[in-house]
């Protein structure tokens, strides 16, 4: 997977390069992050990359041109053009999944009140958002696609087993896992994951799991009801 980030910041996004799991891959070329200066492409003489407002209204937009000759500058297109914006599609596992079958994502960061209509009607293929807020700018929600997609990628996360077992791979969250002490300040580790008998363990984790997405997440508990209904 290519990732190719158009960006005011990329600086900033390369950080990602010395980042855990996320740079390891890169080293390894399972992944590769290019990040583009998207200023490099102004033709203004003060590299300018934003202008007012037609129509009236605060504040400033990314103007097109840079953007669509930095798009342009990217050598054979191989998926989406994404935007992040938080008028976008909200990433979820699904997508994120869907995402990495791709053999290269260009992902555009916007800042200012956004970006000129034209890329968006034009450039842009999907919008995507990491949540119901507002950030200052794109690059951390480019950041976590990337970091989010990666690991659905074969290769990016040592053991193969762990993004299947994860937390919304399916409709229930995570049951509790416990490392060494098995008392900790007077807390003990659950008995039955001592005693070495895997289908108890297994029962247990499961009704855990159940347990925790009732707990902290009621909206999924719902889902996962209904799909135990639709499914029997
Ligand atoms: N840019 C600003 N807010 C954003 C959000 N919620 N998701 C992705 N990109 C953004």
């Amino acid at each position: 997977m290519r990732f190719d980030v158009l960006t005011l910041f990329p600086d900033f996004i390369r950080n990602m390069e010395d980042y855990g799991v996320i740079g390891k891959s890169i080293q390894k070329e399972i992944i590769e992050l290019n990040a583009v200066n998207i200023r490099d492409y102004s033709l203004d003489k003060h590299r300018r990359v934003d202008d007012i407002i037609y129509g009236g209204g605060a504040g400033m937009l990314m103007t097109p041109q840079p953007i669509f000759d930095a798009v342009e500058s990217l050598d054979k297109r191989q998926g989406p053009v994404i935007y992040l914006s938080p008028q976008g599609k909200v990433l979820t596992q699904d997508l994120c999944k869907k995402l990495s079958e791709y053999p290269q994502l260009i992902l555009l960061c916007g800042h200012y009140e956004g970006i000129d209509a034209r890329v968006l009607h034009e450039v842009v293929d999907e919008e995507v958002s990491i949540g119901d807020y507002v950030l200052t700018g794109g690059e951390l929600g480019a950041m976590v696609l990337i970091d989010a997609v990666s690991r659905m990628i074969p290769g990016v996360l040592g053991n193969e087993e762990s993004a299947v077992s994860d937390s919304h791979y399916q409709t229930l969250l995570q049951y509790d896992s416990y490392t060494r002490p098995r008392e900790y300040k007077g807390m003990k580790v659950p008995q039955v994951l001592l005693d070495g008998n895997h289908k108890k363990i297994e029962e247990w984790r499961n009704e855990n799991a159940v347990e925790n997405t009732k707990k902290k997440r009621p909206d999924l508990y719902q889902r996962y009801l209904q799909e135990r209904i639709e499914r029997d």
